[in-house]
């Protein structure tokens, strides 16, 4: 794992974002693996204006989401369908027909949930994926005690999780309490990840995942598994990690990023 700590929350996105248009141009056939949350509006808007200013081309690009909520149509306010289309895919080029979500009103959950997973294979498996991180500690959503080796399929939501995103579905009583999401296994896939946190109120998980002890009750500590996986964060979710020090000499002098800087 490699932690990059970024000014504020702006520059934390640009960041991923020129990380994102990097492998779009180096690989213009990308299948791109994308996340949800507020956290990633800002990675978003960034990607959208590159395609705008810079002619950033999607045109070949394949994307898998990692999640969806249960029972919500695709054309729902609150769907990550509806999400994605009003955040990134009206706005650049990809083709419709190669953006992929699961489908939380599939008449038959389990089915639709092989099925993903089996359009992941088609596709040739994921080249660079974008999370980010629940207070709960989740990737997609990877709730405590997911098994670390899942594959995409139902899952209960944690009372962390319900009240973390109820305010969009306008309080609790009007949130699903299931979602599908691509398994921790599915995410360990992946040839490279992105996770991108920022703000005081991931500051404490964000420590916990990086540098506790491996463990399902907070899903993304399993990344320290995953052989390329680059944290971005911003000073103030950076807030509690023990090797600041370190993380900012890396992005300082790491030939890797020189382009980035
Ligand atoms: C949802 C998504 C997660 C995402 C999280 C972060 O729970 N299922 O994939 O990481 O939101 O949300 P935010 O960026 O709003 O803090």
């Amino acid at each position: 794992m490699e932690v990059l700590i970024q000014a504020d929350a702006e520059r934390a996105a640009l960041l991923v974002a020129r990380i994102v248009a990097g492998e779009v141009r180096a690989n213009p056939r990308a299948v791109l693996g994308l996340a949800t949350g507020g956290t990633m509006e800002r990675v978003y808007r960034q990607l959208v204006r590159m395609h705008r200013e810079e002619r950033l081309d999607f045109s070949g690009c394949t994307t898998f989401n990692l999640d969806e909520y249960v029972g919500l149509a695709p054309d729902d306010l609150n769907s990550y369908h509806r999400y994605m289309r009003e955040h990134l895919f009206r706005h650049v080029n990809l083709a419709p027909g190669k953006t992929h979500l699961p489908h939380g009103n599939a008449p038959d959950l389990a089915a639709e949930c092989r099925r993903y997973e089996e359009l992941l294979q088609q596709a040739g498996g994921i080249d660079l994926q974008l999370l980010g991180i629940g207070t709960s500690g989740h990737i997609g959503f990877n709730e405590p005690l997911s098994a670390l080796r899942s594959r995409t399929r139902e899952k209960a939501l944690t009372p962390a999780t319900v009240k973390q995103n109820a305010p969009y579905f306008g309080g609790e009583d009007k949130m699903p309490r299931r979602a599908l999401t691509m398994g921790v296994g599915t995410i360990l896939d992946t040839r490279r990840c992105v996770l991108l946190a920022t703000g005081a109120s991931k500051a404490e998980i964000i420590a916990r995942a990086v540098e506790g002890p491996i463990t399902s009750m907070i899903t993304a500590s399993a990344l320290q598994w995953h052989p390329r996986c680059t944290v971005v964060v911003d000073e103030e979710a950076a807030a509690q990690l023990q090797e600041k020090e370190y993380y900012r000499w890396i992005f300082a002098n790491e030939p890797e990023w020189e382009s980035y800087r």
